[in-house]
């Protein structure tokens, strides 16, 4: 009965369904539909974050804090940690916010991501971001 009343209270909050899910298929709100719900959800988070416009000049000053582990070219320095050059934008100011809110844990992340505003994570990402890569993937 537990389960099922909690089946009923998440239908009855996701009624009206969100605007997005709307477009796809129907298939009765289920799991897949609560996943689709997660996802939706981190996809908007993620975009509204990135609207607080990262600067990559600012960026590179507050990377001196990041050098020793991650180098300021974004090339791991440390065998734990990393290369972080190049990566997208919105990973990156995922992984941090998610090192920052608990969502991801590591020793070393945590305690740096927690002193980070969410303008150090937009600059940050935007600077490593911004970092061309030149790869040479193995002939086999
Ligand atoms: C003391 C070392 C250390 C410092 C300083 C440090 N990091 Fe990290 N960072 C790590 C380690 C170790 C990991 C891998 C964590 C894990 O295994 O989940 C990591 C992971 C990350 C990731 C996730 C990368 C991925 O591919 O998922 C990002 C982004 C990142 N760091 C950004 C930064 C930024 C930006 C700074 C500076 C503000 C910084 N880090 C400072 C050690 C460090």
């Amino acid at each position: 009965m537990d389960a099922e009343g909690g089946r009923v209270g998440f239908r009855k909050r996701l009624n009206p369904p969100p605007r997005c899910a709307r477009t796809l298929p129907h298939r009765g709100r289920d799991w897949s539909t609560l996943a689709l719900s997660a996802i939706v959800a981190s996809v908007l988070a993620i975009s509204t974050t990135a609207h607080a416009a990262g600067n990559a000049k600012n960026g590179r000053q507050k990377a001196l804090q990041c050098q020793t582990c991650h180098g300021l070219d974004g090339l791991s320095k440390l065998p734990e940690a990393p290369h972080i050059a190049g990566q997208p934008e919105p990973y990156l100011i995922k992984s941090m916010t998610d090192f920052k809110n608990g969502t991801r844990q590591n020793d070393m992340m945590t305690f740096v991501a927690k002193e980070l505003s969410d303008q150090d994570i937009a600059d940050l990402a935007a600077y490593y971001a911004s970092i061309e890569l030149s790869v040479t993937v193995p002939k086999r």
